[in-house]
């Protein structure tokens, strides 16, 4: 479905948590990221129905959903939304399937309730932990119940916060993959919170920069990298370098050590080499400013080296302080 947000906003007393939004949504999976507290879950609260929005319209296809000047409020059980939160907010009382349950609608038969519970389950591949209890299941299993949850209401969109934040590393980058293919598999979007921007890039289609209660970017990942629209989307997105001007901006992945055709030439004095695993991050001083640049292998800290830019990799923005 098309979400349409015309000037939703959030106030809290004085503090601003959502600057008006005026956004288009489209595609069917798309990451929110930003810093804590710059309105990741305010913006959410908002679609689910959770918050109320202090002014503004929000439109899903050209279903009216909220309207502060038309009165309109569509209760949070009527949008055909599901959430799921970073702690998972199961019942300990109850077992897999009863939390499943207990998300679907009243007017549901017991026999049905059970029937779309049960197939949820099997769909997060949790069939033979039914009737277990989320305190004697894993972190990564208890996720999978919650997701179950979501899904067993046959939502259109699902809206994931941190979602995967309390898992470890390998289960996350499984989670995260699970997590696409199986909205991707019930035909629903997916809005995935994170403040991880690999996470971010790997997962979406189009992901929204959020910084201090303002989108500030709304694009395709690649798009974002490399034409950010302002230093802090630049600084926060991946690494970057800035030119005196501080309005010029390179990556360090397009910055070599060795000469080529078309490329600037700057010099500086090697600080620190960090290894990555995969690669080095070289830390180079050059007048007062530290340029970041990838190489294979460390260089000796005091060392004089050559970065050489290519031409067709400098972006030009403006450079606002973050
Ligand atoms: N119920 C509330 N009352 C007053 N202020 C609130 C309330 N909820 C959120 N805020 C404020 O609104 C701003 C945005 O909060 P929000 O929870 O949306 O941030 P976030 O991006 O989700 O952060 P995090 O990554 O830490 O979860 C913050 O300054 C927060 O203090
Ligand atoms: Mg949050």
């Amino acid at each position: 479905m098309i979400i349409r947000l015309e000037g939703i906003e959030k106030k809290y007393g004085h503090t601003q948590a959502v600057k008006p939004v005026h956004l288009t949504i489209r595609d069917s999976f798309v990451t929110i990221l930003g810093q804590s507290g710059c309105g990741k879950t305010t913006l959410l609260k908002m679609l689910a129905g959770l918050t109320d929005p202090s002014d503004g319209h929000l439109l899903f296809d050209d279903r009216m959903i909220f309207s502060k000047e038309k009165d309109v409020n569509v209760k949070p059980n009527k949008r055909e939304i599901a959430m799921v939160f970073q702690d998972f907010g199961l019942w300990p009382h109850m077992s897999a399937l009863e939390n499943v349950a207990f998300g679907l609608p009243g007017k549901v038969t017991r026999r049905e309730r059970k029937e779309r519970a049960r197939e949820a389950l099997s769909m997060v591949k949790l069939e033979e932990k039914a009737t277990v209890k989320p305190g004697s299941l894993s972190g990564g299993q208890q996720q999978r119940v919650a997701l179950a949850r979501a899904i067993a209401i046959q939502p259109k969109l699902i809206l994931f916060d941190e979602a995967l934040s309390a898992l470890d590393a390998v289960l996350r980058d499984h989670m995260r993959e699970e997590i696409l293919n199986i909205v991707q598999s019930i035909g629903a979007q997916g809005i995935f919170v994170t403040h991880d921007q690999t996470e971010a890039m790997a997962m979406s289609e189009s992901m929204l920069v959020m910084n201090m209660g303002e989108v500030v970017q709304y694009g395709a990942p690649e798009d974002i990298y490399h034409s950010p629209a302002d230093s802090f989307v630049a600084n926060f997105i991946g690494k970057a370098n800035w030119l005196e001007d501080q309005a010029t901006m390179i990556r360090p992945e397009n910055i070599s050590l060795y000469p080529r055709k078309h490329t600037v030439h700057r010099s500086g004095v090697v600080i620190k080499s960090l290894y990555e695993g995969d690669r080095y991050l070289i830390m180079v001083k050059h007048h007062e400013q530290i340029w970041k640049v990838y190489d294979q292998q460390p260089h000796q800290e005091g060392t004089e080296i050559s970065l050489y830019i290519e031409e067709n990799h400098i972006h030009s923005l403006m450079k606002r302080e973050a």
